[in-house]
């Protein structure tokens, strides 16, 4: 397939970490949204898809870049919320293993936990590049709130002695990740981003943090990634979820990591009792900066490319199974040997 430098797909960016750190508040702070208030007991337990347009990256950053341009390359950003919950770690593998980059939550409080270090050792076992926001930064000891500011404007307004105790909570988390073999340093102190990782102090209550969060997604994703993100059409797509959709009967909602799909396209899935073929009746996607495991208002496509969170209606897809690729059937295709294929996983 023809691949063009300047044609850059939307990487897709994975939010991982121990349960209650604050993964979904902080897509909830960048959408402005509610989505953790409405999780049962505020765990979440399926994995979320979110699509963030370059421009809303360009105007939360704007106070971050004080007048200097954003050279934007990437169509925007599709974030993956993952739960925490240990009960979940097949959701947690099957995230990861989408994405280009990701980020790590840890509770500044709290320091690592069990599933901070799973979390390490998937993006360790994958190489996938990830940065760490150090979250909860309002709960120090008499943090002066400043609303979404970058973190170092934030930092700057605090009193000495809050700037101490994050200094102290930081250096003993810099440490336990030492521990766990890995290179850290605050953002804006990396000279060299391929060997320290780096970490971002957020809040995503108060929004401290979030714009830093974003532009650095951003510019790692686009300058260290930009070879693996040229867009190629080659069909690369994972079942996420089965649901039952009032007015659209069962729907698959699945991501799109790289190519196309259309309407009316020939699609093969896995299901339960065997591969199933069918045809797209509908393409969907939420609203962007809407969480697609959210009830809510559904746009339609004619054709959708990579990469988006992506609904699909079409006919017999009551017994597929989440978690499995799949399939369009092209001009050159040989029906059967995609059956087989989708039965493989
Ligand atoms: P799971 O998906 O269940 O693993 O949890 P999560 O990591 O998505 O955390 P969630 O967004 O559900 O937040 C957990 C709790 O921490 C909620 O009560 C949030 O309100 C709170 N919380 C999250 N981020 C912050 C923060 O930056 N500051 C403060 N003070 N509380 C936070
Ligand atoms: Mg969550
Ligand atoms: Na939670």
């Amino acid at each position: 397939a023809a691949r063009d430098p300047k044609d850059l797909r939307s990487p897709i960016c994975c939010i991982l970490g121990h349960v209650d750190t604050g993964k979904t508040k902080i897509l909830d702070n960048i959408r402005r949204t509610n989505v953790q208030d409405g999780e049962a007991g505020g765990i979440t337990q399926q994995i979320g898809a979110t699509y963030i347009p370059a421009s809303a990256v360009e105007t939360r950053t704007e106070e971050l870049r004080k007048g200097r341009q954003f050279d934007l390359k990437l169509p925007g950003l599709l974030v993956i919320d993952t739960p925490g919950h240990e009960s979940f770690s097949n959701l947690r593998s099957r995230g990861s293993g989408l994405c280009d980059i990701a980020i790590l939550v840890i509770d500044l409080m709290h320091g690592l936990e069990q599933q901070t270090i799973e979390s390490i050792n998937l993006l360790k076992m994958r190489k996938t590049p990830f940065i760490i926001a150090m979250n909860k930064v309002d709960r120090l000891y008499k943090w002066q709130t400043v609303a979404n500011s970058p973190i170092q404007d934030a930092m700057a307004r605090q009193e000495e002695y809050v700037r101490k105790e994050f200094e102290d909570r930081y250096n003993q988390v810099a440490l336990q990740l030492n521990e766990q073999g890995l290179n850290v340093a605050l953002y804006w102190k990396n000279r060299d981003p391929r060997s320290f990782i780096s970490i971002v102090p957020t809040s995503a209550i108060t929004g401290e943090g979030i714009p830093d969060l974003l532009q650095l997604v951003v510019k790692l994703t686009q300058s260290l990634m930009a070879e693996r993100l040229m867009f190629v059409n080659n069909l690369e797509s994972t079942v996420l979820e089965v649901k039952q959709i009032e007015g659209l009967g069962t729907t698959i909602d699945v991501v799109l990591v790289n190519g196309m799909l259309r309407e009316g396209d020939t699609i093969v899935v896995c299901g339960l009792g065997g591969p199933i073929v069918t045809t797209i009746r509908a393409l969907l996607t939420p609203q962007p900066m809407r969480e697609i495991r959210v009830k809510g208002q559904y746009v339609h496509h004619k054709e959708l490319r990579a990469a988006m969170g992506v609904k699909i209606a079409a006919h017999n897809l009551e017994s597929a199974v989440a978690g499995t690729q799949l399939y369009v059937v092209g001009p050159d295709d040989d029906v059967e040997d995609l059956k087989d294929a989708v039965m493989e996983d």
